[in-house]
């Protein structure tokens, strides 16, 4: 069993205020005077009434009352690490992005793990998707890769997001977590979605409960784009793979460090970096030619679904190293906002229906988290290359373009913002759409099942045991039969074994569907070849 860990002594880099903050020994108000005494505030005698005169107190109260911001709707639990990445392989063939194509440069990284459904106070160890959100500081603007250690998601569309989210978060009436209570919200609305099976696979097995973030894989789940200098367009997934390989607690673990150590992964995360035991990532990609789109036997705008790996082979072509605490929790991991709107010239997006939802997401979310729209001017979301437009004002901005200019076109202030495509600038792929307006999905969105049935089958005896245990367990907190009975007739369309020892396992009776066939274990889905843990 994995023991709680001590706890994490002070990053080794040692205490530093941050950007604009002495941390002196002497305290001052918020306009640097030299306060005498903080314990007391200013009476009338003393024992009489509090000074309205006191502004001392009156400044660090109003402070103190405004601290909280509203959490992430949803990942709203995450650690953070600085690091660096560095490409080993370039990629010009397929896109001019320069943080893939300079072998030598070193980019900055910021990465944000996280867990999906729990509030910022929730146990790390709950079983859930984990985010993995990597933020480049590159040479050509910030790139966001805001991906997940699983490689497809619940939903196709991202109009049924907003129901999902309310599905799986505590239920409205008494708040109670859905993780320990009904669980009726959650696989009510799972078993009238039949295109989450393949995630539900994932989640219910070792993938939902990691047994560290520095033992993850991460997965940009969309297909996007790489555009080259010649302006044609490769199809491509991203992929982290982790150094230490993929590993996981077991459900009893599992539960118990949720009690014991709630905080075990990001004390983890932090404890291995201030050990300088750096966490690493592998960054690969699969890459697939229009032509080819046929090859992966799916279609690659269904977010549900992931291109086999031994059809499309991940090469690795970078390293990512952790190599820093945050020097503050809430000025950086709080405060990094991530879009996957942030792109770089070569790297563009498909019309995948969940990724375009998405593209509007970050952003409006963000103006409420932050109440603002001048985040982008915090330091840990600052682009490392130059910034250069007339946005100007609002609350809490505290640098506009300088000089008498704010406008353009203009002919008095220089050509401050134009830079054509061939001195950098970003030009969207030229992809041709066509077609009547219509509320539908497309028929190659409709196969639910084949790849939860290939991802369970490929799994080994143990971890499917797993997955029928999770299964067993949260479906056994349900209460109202028609769920049960309708998450039955899913999960027979998957595996006739799986559904079968769950309906054992819940007292009911097995619906028809898929035969199991032998079930014998495969690396069918995975390139993945480091050594499973004993946990797995
Ligand atoms: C936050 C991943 C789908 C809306 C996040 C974060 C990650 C992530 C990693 C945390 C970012 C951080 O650490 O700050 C994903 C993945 C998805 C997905 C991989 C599917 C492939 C969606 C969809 C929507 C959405 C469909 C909405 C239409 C949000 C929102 C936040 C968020 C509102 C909070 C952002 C913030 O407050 O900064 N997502 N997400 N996500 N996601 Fe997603």
């Amino acid at each position: 069993a994995v023991a709680p860990v001590a706890p994490v002594a002070p990053v080794a880099d040692g205490p530093s205020g941050g950007p604009g903050v002495d941390v002196g020994s002497r305290l001052t108000t918020n306009q640097g005077l030299r306060i005498a005494d903080d314990q007391n505030s200013l009476h009338a005698g003393s024992r009489g009434p509090t000074l309205l005169e006191d502004f001392a107190l009156r400044e660090k109260i109003m402070h103190f009352d405004h601290e909280r911001i509203p959490e992430r709707v949803v990942h709203a639990r995450g650690a953070g690490a600085h690091g660096v990445f560095r490409l080993t392989r370039s990629l010009e063939r397929f896109t001019r992005a320069k943080l893939l194509t300079d072998t030598s440069a070193t980019t900055e990284v910021f990465v944000r793990f996280s867990t999906v459904n729990g509030s910022r106070g929730s146990a790390d160890t709950a079983r859930d998707a984990r985010g993995f959100a990597t933020k480049f500081y590159t040479s050509e603007g910030v790139w966001d890769l805001v991906g997940n250690n699983i490689p497809v998601f619940f939903i196709q569309d991202a109009i049924k997001f907003p129901d999902l989210v309310h599905a799986f978060k505590p239920e409205p009436m008494l708040e109670l977590p859905q993780a320990s209570t009904a669980h009726n919200n959650f696989w009510d609305y799972i078993s009238l979605t039949p295109e989450s099976m393949h995630m539900i696979m994932w989640v219910m097995s070792d993938r939902g409960i990691p047994r560290s973030v520095r033992m993850m894989e991460g997965f940009g789940v969309h297909t996007f784009r790489l555009v080259n200098a010649a302006g044609n367009s490769t199809y491509v997934k991203f992929h982290w793979k982790p150094t230490l390989g993929v590993h996981s607690l077991v459900w009893d673990e599992a539960q118990k460090l949720g009690g014991v150590d709630p905080d075990f992964h990001r004390r983890d995360l932090a404890r291995a970096i201030n050990d300088k035991q750096y966490p690493q990532f592998d960054f690969g990609v699969q890459l697939l030619a229009e032509r080819d789109v046929a090859k992966v036997g799916f279609d690659i705008l269904d977010a549900t679904k992931l291109w086999p790996e031994e059809v499309v082979p991940v090469v690795r072509v970078g390293q990512m190293t952790l190599n820093r605490n945050p020097y503050n929790y809430f000025a950086e991991t709080e405060q990094v906002a991530f879009h996957l709107g942030h792109v770089v010239p070569g790297i563009d997006f498909t019309d995948d229906p969940l990724l375009q939802g998405r593209l509007f997401s970050y952003l409006d979310t963000q103006l409420n988290r932050f109440g603002s729209a001048n985040f982008h001017q915090l330091p840990i979301n600052q682009s490392h290359a130059a910034v250069n437009n007339y946005q100007q004002d609002s609350a809490m901005r505290y640098a506009n373009h300088p000089g008498n200019v704010n406008y353009e076109p203009n002919s008095l202030g220089g050509d401050a913002t134009e830079a054509p495509a061939s001195k950098g600038g970003y030009v969207s792929y030229p992809e041709i759409v066509s077609g009547p307006k219509a509320r539908a999905r497309s028929a190659t969105f409709s196969d639910h099942f084949t790849q939860a049935t290939l991802f369970f089958r490929s799994l080994t005896g143990p971890e499917q045991q797993h997955v029928i245990d999770a299964l067993r367990f949260e479906l056994g907190k349900v209460s109202a039969p028609a769920v049960k009975h309708r998450m039955l007739a899913l999960l027979a369309n998957v595996d006739g074994r799986l559904v079968h020892e769950v309906a054992v396992g819940l007292g009911l009776p097995t619906p028809g569907g898929k035969v199991a066939t032998g079930v014998k274990p495969s690396p069918a889905l995975s390139e993945d070849r480091t050594p499973k843990s004993p946990h797995t």
